[in-house]
């Protein structure tokens, strides 16, 4: 193996995950559509960021999860709202406005 070159500066990672035997899970929670408005709307604000699909990240339970790498910043429970304050975050460091823990 070899390092390889960083493509972008941020990478976002949204759960898109579905179980079809009735488990919580983040696609049952709206994730595949907070995943395409937030791609459209980094994409369109920021080309340094990138925003994937990923697969269960454990967090099932306060899904929809999403990750921004390299912050380490776990999000739960975000939805299509919650955007512009990830946008926010995201061109400024705007602090995200967090509603208490479930
Ligand atoms: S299904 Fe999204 S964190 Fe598990």
């Amino acid at each position: 193996m070899h390092l390889a070159e960083k493509p972008f500066q941020k990478l976002i990672l949204v759960c898109t995950n579905r179980r079809e035997d009735g488990r919580e899970c983040c696609a049952a929670k709206g994730s595949l559509e907070v995943y395409h408005a937030l791609k459209a709307a980094v994409k369109a604000m920021d080309p340094h960021i990138r925003v994937s699909q990923s697969g269960c990240l454990d967090n099932c339970a306060t899904g929809t999860t999403v990750v921004i790498m390299p912050d380490a910043l776990w999000l739960g429970a975000v939805t299509q709202e919650d955007i512009p304050a990830l946008l926010a975050y995201l061109r400024d460091g705007t602090p995200i406005p967090f509603s208490p823990s479930l």
